[in-house]
């Protein structure tokens, strides 16, 4: 499959359009940004990483009945996925205290939840992607409720497989970000990319972080770390 027309480029991909109006090809590059993209770099390789360990997490959600835009990855940096219109809302499902939750409410990192935090935060580069709620939402016509009942109720699903996954490979998934849009025929479907940009991943034995925060906060080896998560994930 073929790639058409550039229809939009993010921070870590472009999306082409196809010869098929449903489908679309995510290309993964290897840059990365952090905070509202104040801090720019590459790591090397990781848009080959991201898209394989991307296809294996998306492939164990839909063997867990859970319905996502993957179709096919046809090269080490194309993903075929389904058109979504992408609702403007991150959310954010956390199992242990880091990053912005520990800063905003005060808590050390580490710090293991009784039960899943879910968050959402409205997609506004502009704005700095801030939080909201489900009023928010509702309100400001981002999601109606019965679409965010599916976002949120989904989510906890996701949470739980991803975190059974990553456990066998002695992996703590310690929170992650997911987004949904609407397909053509209406339904709801997991769309972006699920891989260490978008993971916290740490290592149950070392707490040694195996993500992204390794290129946040200059800690180093980053390639290596999404190097050893493709190894446990995918090979
Ligand atoms: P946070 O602690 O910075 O709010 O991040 C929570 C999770 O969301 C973490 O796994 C990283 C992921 N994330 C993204 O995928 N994109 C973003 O822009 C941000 C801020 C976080
Ligand atoms: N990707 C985000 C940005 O550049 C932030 C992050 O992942 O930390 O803003």
């Amino acid at each position: 499959m073929e790639r058409k027309e550039l229809l939009y480029e993010g921070k870590a991909k472009q999306v082409w359009s196809t010869a098929d109006p449903d489908l679309v090809i995510q290309y993964f590059k290897d840059d990365a940004t952090a905070f509202n993209a104040q801090k720019r770099g590459t790591i090397a390789s990781k848009g080959v990483l991201n898209n394989a360990i991307s296809e294996r997490l998306f492939l164990l959600l839909a063997d867990a009945g859970v319905r996502t835009h993957f179709v096919a990855r046809p090269s080490e940096r194309e993903m075929v996925v389904r058109k979504l219109a992408i609702f403007p809302i991150e959310v954010v499902v956390r199992n242990v205290v880091a990053g912005s939750l520990a800063q905003r409410l005060g808590r050390d990192e580490g710090e293991k939840l009784p039960a899943p935090v879910v968050e959402l935060y409205y997609k506004n580069d502009a704005l700095g992607d801030p939080m909201i709620n489900d009023s928010h939402a509702i309100v400001f016509g981002l999601a109606t409720r019965a679409d965010l009942d599916t976002i949120v109720s989904t989510s906890l699903r996701v949470n739980e497989s991803l975190k059974a996954f990553f456990a066998a490979r002695n992996l703590m998934l310690v929170d992650f970000k997911l987004e949904y849009g609407r397909a053509a025929d209406g339904a709801i479907l997991l769309g972006d990319e699920i891989c260490p940009d978008t993971c916290r991943l740490w290592d149950v034995s070392t707490g040694e972080r195996l993500d992204k925060d390794r290129f946040r906060r200059d800690l180093g080896r980053v390639e290596e770390a999404y190097q050893e998560v493709y190894r446990r994930v995918v090979r």
